[in-house]
């Protein structure tokens, strides 16, 4: 696992923005993009629209499949995530509407509409880069606590912090759905890369359980210590809990040349 302690959430968002680029460039034009929503990557999305906006990204052929819905909010619904991804990530990276995908939390069959969503992912190729956000609970996508380590798309119970966390995107608690669709950590776990963005300090026990605990389902978003190529980029305050602080500090200062992909836009 590669750990980036970040000046500022601004840098945070730069160098995950370079490394997102950089997949998509290597791939090719036809690469496909894991999205998360949240507050967490909303500048890594604006980094990566100011990139497609110059010119220098293209992203009109890529797919991008998000990580969750809520169950039960309609088609247009403003908060669902189908709006949100559509509005921070379709519009201004100028990505075709027809290539993005999200689980659909408004089916009537909701393990038939789990199952087919692991299957478009499949049928896209499987996700290049998945960008991530981390819940102040230790949550990956929607898997809370407990979740299993191998889960695959299916519906999942939000966890009364969860619901409060997410409440400030709804006018009251009550409104925020008691359920979700999510991809699975096992789905997550088959991205060929994984970019996970966290700042702030409500984040901090989160980051230094998933970088430097245990792998438990106590923490989902641990099972990271287990994939081939993540990068967990966090700004000072997300990093104040990691034990190894200075020695991730060090390992990024002290880069070989050739592995520098991530400096520099
Ligand atoms: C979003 C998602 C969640 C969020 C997490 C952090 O699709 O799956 O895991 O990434 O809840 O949310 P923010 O970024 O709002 O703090």
């Amino acid at each position: 696992m590669e750990v980036v302690i970040c000046p500022s959430p601004d840098e945070v968002a730069r160098l995950a923005a370079a490394k997102v680029s950089r997949v998509c460039r290597d791939v090719g034009p036809e690469v496909v993009i894991g999205v998360a929503t949240g507050s967490s990557p909303l500048a890594l999305y604006a980094a990566l629209a100011e990139m497609v906006a110059a010119g220098r990204l293209d992203l009109s052929r890529a797919s991008a499949f998000a990580l969750d819905e809520y169950v039960g909010l309609p088609p247009g619904h403003p908060e669902s995530y189908a709006t949100v991804i559509d509005t921070t990530v379709t519009v201004p990276l100028r990505m075709d509407p027809a290539r993005v995908h999200t689980p659909d939390g408004f089916s009537s069959d909701i393990e038939a509409a789990a199952k087919a969503y692991e299957d478009a992912i499949v049928q896209a190729g499987g996700v290049d880069v998945q960008i991530l956000g981390i819940g102040s609970n230790g949550h990956v996508g929607f898997n809370e606590p407990t979740s299993s380590l191998a889960s695959r798309t299916r519906i999942k119970t939000l966890t009364p912090t969860t619901r409060e966390d997410n409440a400030r995107f709804f006018d009251s608690l009550d409104q925020v759905p008691t359920h979700c669709l999510t991809q699975g950590l096992g789905t997550i776990m088959d991205a060929r890369q994984v970019v996970l963005v966290a700042q702030g300090e409500a984040k901090a026990a989160a980051v230094a359980a998933l970088v430097e605990g245990p792998v438990t389902s106590m923490c989902p978003g641990s099972i990271l210590q287990l994939h081939r190529y993540a990068t967990v980029l966090v700004d000072e305050a997300a990093a104040a809990d990691l034990t190894l602080g200075d020695y991730y500090r060090f390992t990024y200062d002290n880069k070989p040349a050739w592995q520098r992909y991530l400096a520099g836009l």
